[in-house]
C-alpha cells in the first residue's frame, strides 16, 4: 500500500493491524511484515525500487541502537586501512557520514549535500560512493534479502541483546526534536517493542532472518553481537579483516593494527571527538550527532526497567531466540 493511500485511513484507526502510534504520536505503518515511519517507508521502497548492491559492496545491516555506529567505525578503518594519527577519517568525520545509511541518507528527498551551502546544492546519490563502498541498512532481510544476493557482495549483521536495544532508542527517541519529552514512557517503549510494533522490527524477526543467512551462508554473513564485540574486540576485528578480504598480517604490526583500529574506534575514543560532539543532524530523522554515543554499556538496562518489563522482554526473548537456539 502507498503511504498516501494509508494517510486516508482515518487517524482514529490507527490501532487497526495496519498502522499504530509509537512513541507518542509518531504513526508507524506496516509493510511486508515490518513497521516503518512514513519517511523510512518512502525511502525503503525506493531502494527496492532502485538500489543494485556492486559485487565488492560491503553492507553493514542491524536493527537501530544495537551497535551499528561503531561498526560503521570499525568497517571503515579496516577497509581503509586508517591509522592513528591527527587526521585519521574518524576525528574529521562522524561515523554515520564515513558509512552513509540507505534509507537514511541516500536514498532520502535531499541527503547530505556535496557541495556544502551552494544555492543549489548536488546531494550525495550512491553513484557517488567510491569503491570499496560500505553502506549501511536497518531494512529486514525478508524485504531486502533478494537484492542482497543478487551479486557477491557481503553483509556483516551486527545485533544487541533486546534488552539494551530498547532501553538505547528509547533513550534516542529522548532526543529527537519530534517528540515531546515524557510523552513516551519507558513502559511502553517495552511493551511495543515486545509486540514487535517499533521501526524495522519486529526485532526478534530481524536478527533471526540474518542470522540464519549467516548460518546457511557464513561466507556471504558475518553475524555478531554487541556484547561479543566489547569483549572480544581484537578477535573480531582480525575476523572482520578476514571475511571482507582485508586480512591483516599475522606479525607484530598486524597485531599493532589491529590495536589501533580497537581503540581509535573505542567509545572512549569515538564520543571524544569534537565532530561526534556536534549537535548538527545527519539524516533525515530530526537527532544530533552527538546523540549517537550515550553510555556505551552492556546491561544498563538494569538502570531503567522494573522487575516485570525484564520479565516480559525475556519471556518473548525465550520464545523466539531460545527456541531457534540464540541464546541471549
Ligand atoms: P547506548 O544508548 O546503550 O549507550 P547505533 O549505533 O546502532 O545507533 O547504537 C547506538 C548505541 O551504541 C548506543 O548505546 C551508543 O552509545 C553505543 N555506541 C556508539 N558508539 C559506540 C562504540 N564505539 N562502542 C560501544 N558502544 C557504542
Amino acid at each position: 500500500m502507498e503511504p498516501s493511500e494509508l494517510d486516508n485511513i482515518n487517524d482514529t484507526n490507527y490501532s487497526s493491524p495496519q498502522r499504530e502510534k509509537w512513541c507518542g504520536h509518531i504513526i508507524l505503518y506496516k509493510f511486508q511484515g515490518f513497521w516503518f515511519t512514513e519517511t523510512y517507508l518512502e525511502t525503503t521502497k525506493k531502494v527496492l525500487e532502485t538500489f543494485k548492491p556492486l559485487p565488492g559492496d560491503v553492507i553493514l545491516a542491524s536493527f537501530p541502537k544495537t551497535g551499528t555506529t561503531w561498526l560503521k567505525a570499525i568497517l571503515h578503518s579496516i577497509i581503509h586501512h586508517s591509522r592513528q594519527h591527527e587526521n585519521h577519517p574518524l576525528t574529521l568525520n562522524h561515523p554515520q557520514d564515513l558509512v552513509p545509511s540507505l534509507e537514511t541518507n541516500l536514498y532520502v528527498e535531499n541527503g547530505p549535500e556535496l557541495d556544502g551551502g551552494n544555492e543549489n546544492p548536488e546531494f550525495l546519490a550512491v553513484e557517488d560512493l567510491q569503491e570499496a563502498r560500505i553502506l549501511a541498512t536497518h531494512i529486514p532481510y525478508q524485504i531486502l534479502g533478494d537484492i542482497l544476493n543478487s551479486t557477491d557482495c557481503k553483509v556483516v549483521y551486527v545485533t544487541r541483546n533486546p534488552k539494551d536495544t530498547v532501553v538505547s532508542l528509547w533513550h534516542f527517541l529522548q532526543k529527537s526534536s519530534d517528540v515531546e519529552k515524557d510523552q513516551w514512557a519507558v513502559e511502553a517503549a517495552v511493551d511495543q517493542f515486545c509486540r514487535g510494533v517499533v521501526p524495522f522490527g519486529p526485532y526478534y524477526d530481524h536478527v533471526l532472518a540474518y542470522r540464519q543467512e549467516s548460518l546457511n551462508r557464513p561466507e556471504k554473513v558475518y553475524f555478531l553481537t554487541y556484547e561479543e564485540l566489547k569483549q572480544k574486540s581484537k578477535d573480531h576485528v582480525r575476523k572482520l579483516g578476514e571475511f571482507l578480504g582485508f586480512p591483516f598480517d599475522e606479525s607484530e604490526k598486524g597485531e599493532e593494527k589491529i590495536d589501533e583500529i580497537v581503540k581509535m574506534c573505542s567509545f572512549e575514543s569515538l564520543s571524544s571527538q569534537q565532530v561526534n560532539k556536534s549537535d548538527d543532524n545527519p539524516s533525515v530523522f530530526p537527532l544530533p550527532y552527538s546523540s549517537f554515543f550515550r553510555k556505551g554499556e552492556v546491561g544498563d538496562y538494569k538502570n531503567y526497567l522494573e522487575d516485570e518489563m525484564i520479565a516480559k522482554i525475556d519471556a518473548v526473548t525465550e520464545e523466539k531466540f531460545h527456541a531457534c537456539g540464540f541464546m541471549y
